[in-house]
């Protein structure tokens, strides 16, 4: 691939990031930038992912720089180090997607594995040759998620810092993978680097793959809401701009080797979430013909090896750094769905094309004979005793 590099900013500290053309990585990108929190090189290889209209407000600012390529490429990132000499990287850039894990695990392996660990070698060796004050500033925040630890069940306690990593999906074994490697290029090599684990994020610029986005993306257009299984899987929530507020944070003050969850203290089942999705869609959008929106709700053959519940327990950030997520989920969902109906092109834009064929792949295969609708579903469990 060729790597292009654009942008001028190579006599300020910088803070190298990767994968800031994905979801979190462009939030956290702007966010940075509009704190004025100092220079900024984006290393991104944009895979579907990653989506360089994300960025295209700071695209000119002389404090930000593009480029474009794999963390796999150990010239490149070795390059960009001696480049930029970093303050601090911030490490976003992997394969995400439980379901495309699951259809297709080996690019899991490539980046989230084999990228991290190139990424280590690279900070290791800028690390190693650092004197002085640059050499006793410098950080390396690798951003995670709760999957590596496994599933709960109802009445488990949240997930905290010594949960045993049981990773469940081709995914969060990867992700568990480069935790892993991680820990040990801090215990082996000395390498300044903190850990954050965080729950399912949501919020603007999120790839209609993902739960929520893709529900608001199907029911304005009035297609089925995919619901896997029973729909009473639980995720603890977090607005994307706590999350970044809380990579800031931690980044400013953690301590070196530790790890640190991040969770916005939203436990709420997926038919929760999809309700409050369609309600918030039957209120914002009152001329829809597809009013209620949860009429549009299909049950799908569930997800193999589906965690049943994610919860975190935040207590360490928040009592150590004092951070605090600031959106309840109701706020959050809100703003999100606003964001979503404001920005109609981004969706159209990121729907065409290759993502189509994704559709098909994950959900053509998904249909089920059973209770499928909602209101099936209803009278089903009220014959059954259930509700
Ligand atoms: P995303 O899939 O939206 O974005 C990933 C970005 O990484 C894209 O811009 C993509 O182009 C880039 N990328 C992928 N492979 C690359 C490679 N080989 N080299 C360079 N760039 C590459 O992901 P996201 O949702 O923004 O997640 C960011 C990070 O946060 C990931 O490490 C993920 O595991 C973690 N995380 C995400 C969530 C969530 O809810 N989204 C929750 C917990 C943890
Ligand atoms: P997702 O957004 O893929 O995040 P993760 O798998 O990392 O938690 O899924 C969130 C939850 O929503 C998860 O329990 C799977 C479920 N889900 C559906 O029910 N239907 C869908 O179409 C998708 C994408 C997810």
């Amino acid at each position: 691939m060729a790597n292009v590099i654009t942008g001028q900013n190579v006599n300020m500290a910088s803070t190298l990031v990767t994968g800031g053309a994905g979801f979190i990585g462009s939030n956290f990108v702007l966010g940075w930038l509009a704190a004025d929190c100092g220079a900024l090189v984006n290393l991104d290889k944009l895979t579907y992912a990653g989506n360089p209209a994300n960025l295209a407000s700071v695209q000119n600012i002389h404090r930000y720089t593009f480029a474009h390529g794999d963390i796999c490429d150990s010239t490149l990132v070795a390059k960009l180090f001696r480049k930029h000499r970093p303050r601090a990287v911030v490490h976003f850039a992997a394969e995400s997607h439980v379901d495309r894990s699951i259809l297709g695990p080996e690019e899991f392996l490539k980046t989230n594995v084999d990228g991290t660990f190139t990424l280590l070698q690279a900070a290791r060796s800028y690390h190693d040759s650092l004197a002085g004050e640059e050499r006793e500033r410098f950080r390396f925040l690798h951003v995670s998620t709760d999957e590596v630890y496994g599933t709960l069940s109802p009445a488990d306690p949240a997930f905290h810092e010594e949960t045993p990593y049981a990773p469940n999906s081709p995914y969060a074994a990867s992700k568990a993978a480069s935790d892993h490697l991680v820990r040990a290029w801090i215990h082996t090599y000395g390498l300044p680097a903190i850990v954050t684990n965080c729950s399912n994020n949501y919020g603007p610029y999120q790839f209609p793959e993902k739960l929520i986005p893709l529900m608001i993306a199907n029911a304005l257009q009035g297609k089925a809401l995919p619901v896997y299984g029973d729909g009473m899987q639980v995720r603890d929530w977090l607005y994307v701009g706590d999350h970044t507020s809380a990579l800031r944070t931690v980044l400013e003050r953690g301590r070196i080797g530790e790890t640190y969850n991040i969770g916005g203290g939203n436990q709420r089942s997926n038919l929760e979430v999809v309700t409050m999705v369609c309600e918030l869609l039957d209120e914002l959008v009152p001329k829809s013909t597809f009013r209620p929106h949860l009429q549009l709700v299909k049950y799908v053959t569930d997800r193999p090896g589906h965690d049943r519940r994610y919860a975190i327990d935040a207590r360490k950030l928040e009592g150590e750094l004092g951070w605090r997520p600031k959106e309840s989920f109701e706020t959050g969902l809100r703003k999100t769905v606003e964001w979503y109906l404001e920005n109609a092109a981004w969706v159209e834009n990121v729907t065409s094309g290759a993502y189509q064929q994704w559709i098909e792949q994950n959900y053509s295969t998904r249909e089920r004979g059973d209770a499928t609708t909602i209101e099936a579903r209803r009278k089903a469990d009220a014959g059954r005793g259930t509700r």
